[in-house]
């Protein structure tokens, strides 16, 4: 694996190219991406950088875990072609950048409203990645359904020539979705965060026995009242296009996606399902 800290130095690839982006702090989540990218593309080029833009919070960002010795080794074992882990001088040489990308409509709900500035922060730097990299397909995870969301409208908006492919959400055995931040849950936090991966099987469960959006809502909520440590921010069904939330008689394709605080950590989970199954 070529590990590569300058943009200068990344070169052009020999066949198709495809990008996984990341914060660093590698778990399977990240990896199962890395072996897509793998199934589909003949090079594959990982970028590790904690991207400050996309922080709303100074702490998070300041506590954000950094693990680069580790990440590369995963990432040689995997068999990654090329590493580049940037300083921030790298990407943002002449510091905060005055031109940016915007989400839009997208950052006045759900993760944008509830982190102001963050998609804007995502959107710009995925932007410079894909510039930096030039690669032919970016893969990303189901994890974030809002941050592929927003990246998918941003190369359609924008004519961006990357394909974007993705990659489902990889869970522990129990059913928590892996995240870079579950490092900060205690074991007892580690119980409570269960429910929202429970209440994400609750809801797709009904809808899947012919609820609509609201009893299939009500079906996770119940899952989620049970645990009062787990404190929600939302759980609602949103757009798959747009991010929105549908109304109560909604039929179609949704993503019901969660949000809380367990103890300090903010955590977020989702899972596609179809209202309006039986027709
Ligand atoms: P990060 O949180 O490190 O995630 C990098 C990629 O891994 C994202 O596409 C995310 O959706 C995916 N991912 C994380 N956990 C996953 C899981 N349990 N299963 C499947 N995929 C998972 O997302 C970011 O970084 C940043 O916003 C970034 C796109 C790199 C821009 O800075």
């Amino acid at each position: 694996m070529r590990i590569v800290t300058r943009a200068s130095e990344l070169g052009g690839a020999s066949g198709t190219r495809a990008v996984v982006m990341t914060m660093g702090a590698l778990h399977e989540g990240h990896l199962a991406l890395v072996r897509h990218a793998q199934s589909i593309a003949a090079e594959v080029l990982v970028t590790v950088f904690v991207n400050p833009l996309q922080f709303d919070d100074p702490g998070d960002l300041e506590h954000y875990p950094r693990t680069l010795e580790a990440d590369a080794a995963l990432l040689e074992e995997e068999g990654v072609d090329v590493l580049y882990a940037p300083a921030l001088e790298d990407v943002y040489p002449g510091g905060t950048p005055i031109v940016t990308v915007s989400a839009g409509a997208i950052n006045d709900v759900f993760e944008g409203a509830a982190r102001p500035g963050h998609f804007d922060g995502v959107l710009t730097v995925v932007l410079k990645l894909m510039n930096l990299t030039r690669p032919d397909v970016a893969v990303f995870g189901a994890k974030d359904a809002q941050q592929v969301i927003a990246v998918r409208t941003m190369t359609r908006d924008l004519n961006v020539p990357v394909e974007i492919a993705v990659a489902p959400t990889v869970r522990d055995h129990d059913g928590l979705a892996r995240s870079s931040r579950n490092v900060f849950l205690s074991a007892t936090e580690r119980d409570d965060a269960l429910a929202l991966s429970r209440a994400l099987r609750a809801a797709d469960a009904a809808a899947d026995s012919g609820a609509t959006v609201t009893e299939a809502l009500l079906a996770g909520s119940e899952e989620l009242a049970r645990v009062p440590a787990a404190q929600v921010e939302y759980f609602a069904a949103l757009d798959p296009s747009s991010a929105h939330p549908v109304p109560g008689d909604y039929r179609g394709e949704v993503v019901i996606a969660v949000a809380a605080r367990v103890g300090k950590t903010r955590l977020i989970d989702n899972v596609s399902t179809r209202i309006g199954h039986s027709s």
